[in-house]
């Protein structure tokens, strides 16, 4: 995996949560390559849901687009039902896998723990896992923002090799920011990723937060992707809403090449 991180890539990586069919995923995803195809200075990910990856990632081939998931299981394999592994998302086709999303850290109890064995799980089984952290609405208004991503990076990061943590990339996700609307300023944006590269720095070690891709995520959409992307601090954006729509989310891509 290493060929195209080797310095902090551009990323704007789709999360289509719960939506579309395979047939639908197909559809979309087709109009997206479309559109988003010859264009090399982002790189491009989408990740729909289990049943539509096959078919995604087969209207997706040679259009230069990555396919991903957007969840594991830390196992390899065994009696987990209801679960998928990380090498069955390899063997579907997947390069990437979300892992922490607020939804599930919140809606399935996930906490950074668990998140922190999928992280050496997908790594092991040679995915490049977009780690999603973020604070709630109360936190950030208790002034406990900086203090919430300390220990979610802390936990998660901690013991990686700096070489292995660069594989990765980390999505700052305020959790008040999601599906809400309700967009983080560009300032908010770039203090918290300071605090997430200057936290990779102290737990894996020193020049690791710089070379680490950190992407936005929180309602963006073409409206407010430029000047997310005009930060230095965001290399670019994990969108949900705005995925959905083949139009919108090549216009993000647009704003981050
Ligand atoms: P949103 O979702 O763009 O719809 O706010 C982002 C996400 O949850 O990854």
């Amino acid at each position: 995996m290493s060929e195209i991180w080797p310095r902090r890539p551009r990323l704007v990586a789709g999360n289509w949560k719960m939506h579309r069919t395979s047939a639908e995923g197909a559809a979309l995803s087709g109009e997206i390559a479309a559109l988003v195809r010859g264009q090399k200075a982002c790189a491009v990910a989408l990740c729909p849901p289990f049943p539509a990856i096959e078919a995604v990632g087969r209207s997706l081939r040679d259009s230069g687009i990555h396919l991903g998931a957007q969840n594991m299981h830390p196992e390899p394999q065994g009696a987990f039902t209801g679960e998928v592994s990380g090498s069955m998302l390899r063997g579907a086709g997947c390069r990437f896998v979300i892992l922490g999303h607020s939804e599930r850290r919140h809606g399935m109890g996930e906490t950074d723990d668990v998140v922190a064995r999928k992280l050496r799980a997908a790594l092991r089984d040679g995915l490049t896992a977009i780690v999603c952290v973020g604070e709630t609405l109360s936190e950030r208004e208790g002034g406990q923002t900086a203090e919430v991503l300390v220990r979610q990076v802390r936990t998660v990061y901690d013991g990686l090799p700096p070489g292995t943590a660069r594989q990765t990339v980390i999505a700052y996700e305020p959790v008040w920011a999601i599906g809400t609307g309700r967009v983080a300023t560009p300032e908010q944006a770039s203090e918290a990723h300071r605090v997430i590269r200057a936290t990779l720095d102290r737990v894996v070690g020193a020049g690791t937060g710089a070379e680490v891709a950190l992407l936005y995520g929180g309602s963006v959409n073409p409206g407010n992707a430029p000047a997310l992307f005009a930060e230095d601090e965001v290399d670019g954006a994990l969108v949900g809403g705005a995925s959905l729509e083949a139009a919108s989310f090549w216009r993000i891509v647009a704003a981050a090449s």
